[in-house]
């Protein structure tokens, strides 16, 4: 029996082209900056995003984690949002590493509102204060269900930001859903912000990697701090190869997973299964158990029927539409799910 493994788009495999592109990627040492797929891959992320430059980083968690450092000192406030990847799934990075407080803001809609990024906004001359230096944004918002932000939305908050002299980062692991959903070009995020990471390694398939994005001075300081974490790869243009066909042949083809989302939870709710609604939904599904459930034992039933999701918190899961799950699947992974929610 296969198993359709929906549990998040990063455990899509690298295709025939990938894998041909990897084994014939022209490398170098990247350390020495001469790695001439690794510079053509940042050349192509940083005109992509509508950035001066960028970096390729191991992982979404490396890229968030070289913008705090580069954009903060020690003692430094970011504004993160409650429900964020970057305060919630990156191993408090911030403040292990680089002495960054975390200033949390309620983002349970996606974005924090104006109201809250100003209470936490400080200038630090107050010699009791912290110096509120970064408002750190993600989009698309994993855990507000994979919900996808306009430009105009971004535009938003990020002038209240700018205004009060701070720098905003973009988590945008998934910014290209969020560009497809709303017909933009990513660039229009990227001229909206100082800095942006985006994954290669999630809906656009690659197997590895992240590219940063900001100021030609900005990712000089980030490629040191790359460095310092350990994070200075030597022939990565093996793995920057596979980036390139992601970023060039990937992007438009991320409107399939959001239509076989869309097609699973229509399955789920003729199933009578309630789903988390969410506004300009991407390539997740997110639904509630009936409760009471014992949602490892949903999981392991799951597992038992051939379907892989995740535990998105009490009583919700997640499922997560990819390119490795084909359109052709979906109905009968969908009637599945339906039906061990029944035998709960
Ligand atoms: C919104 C968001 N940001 C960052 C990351 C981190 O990416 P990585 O797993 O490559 O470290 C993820 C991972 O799923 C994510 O969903």
């Amino acid at each position: 029996m296969p198993l359709w493994d929906l549990r998040s788009d990063t455990v899509t495999r690298p295709c025939a082209v990938m894998r041909k592109a990897m084994a014939e990627a022209v490398v170098g040492d990247d350390v020495y900056g001469e790695d001439p797929t690794i510079l053509e891959l940042e050349r192509e992320g940083a005109c992509r995003l509508g950035k001066e430059a960028a970096l390729f980083a191991a992982s979404g968690t490396m890229g968030n984690l070289l913008a705090l450092l580069s954009h903060c000192g020690r003692g430094e406030g970011a504004v993160v949002g409650s429900r964020s990847h970057t305060y919630h799934h990156e191993a408090g990075g911030m403040a292990a590493l680089g002495g960054i407080m975390p200033l949390v803001v309620d983002d349970a809609g996606g974005l924090p509102s104006v109201d809250g990024l100003l209470a936490l906004c400080n200038d630090g001359r107050d010699v009791h204060a912290v110096k509120t230096t970064l408002l750190c944004l993600e989009n698309t918002h994993n855990a507000c269900g994979g919900r996808a932000f306009s430009p105009k939305a971004i535009a938003e908050i990020c002038n209240v930001a700018h205004e009060r002299d701070l720098s905003v980062h973009l988590d945008g692991a998934r910014l290209f859903n969020a560009a497809v959903v709303f017909g933009v070009d990513a660039a229009q995020y990227g001229s909206l912000v100082d800095s942006v990471q985006v994954c290669l390694s999630k809906g656009l398939g690659a197997p590895v990697g992240s590219l940063l994005c900001g100021t030609e001075a900005f990712i000089g300081r980030a490629r040191k701090w790359r460095k310092c974490l350990g994070g200075g790869m030597r022939q990565a243009g093996v793995l920057a190869a596979a980036g390139l066909v992601a970023l060039r042949s990937r992007v438009d083809r991320l409107c399939e997973d959001h239509e076989k989302a869309r097609r699973l939870e229509k399955v789920l709710r003729e199933g009578g299964v309630s789903l988390m609604e969410v506004p300009d939904a991407t390539n997740m599904v997110y639904f509630h158990l009936p409760s009471g459930s014992d949602e490892e034992r949903f999981i392991a039933a799951c597992r038992d029927e051939g379907v892989l999701v995740g535990i998105a918190g009490p009583g919700l899961v997640r499922a997560v539409a990819h390119l490795d799950v084909p359109a052709e699947v979906i109905d009968a992974v969908g009637k599945t799910l339906v039906e061990v929610v029944r035998s709960l």
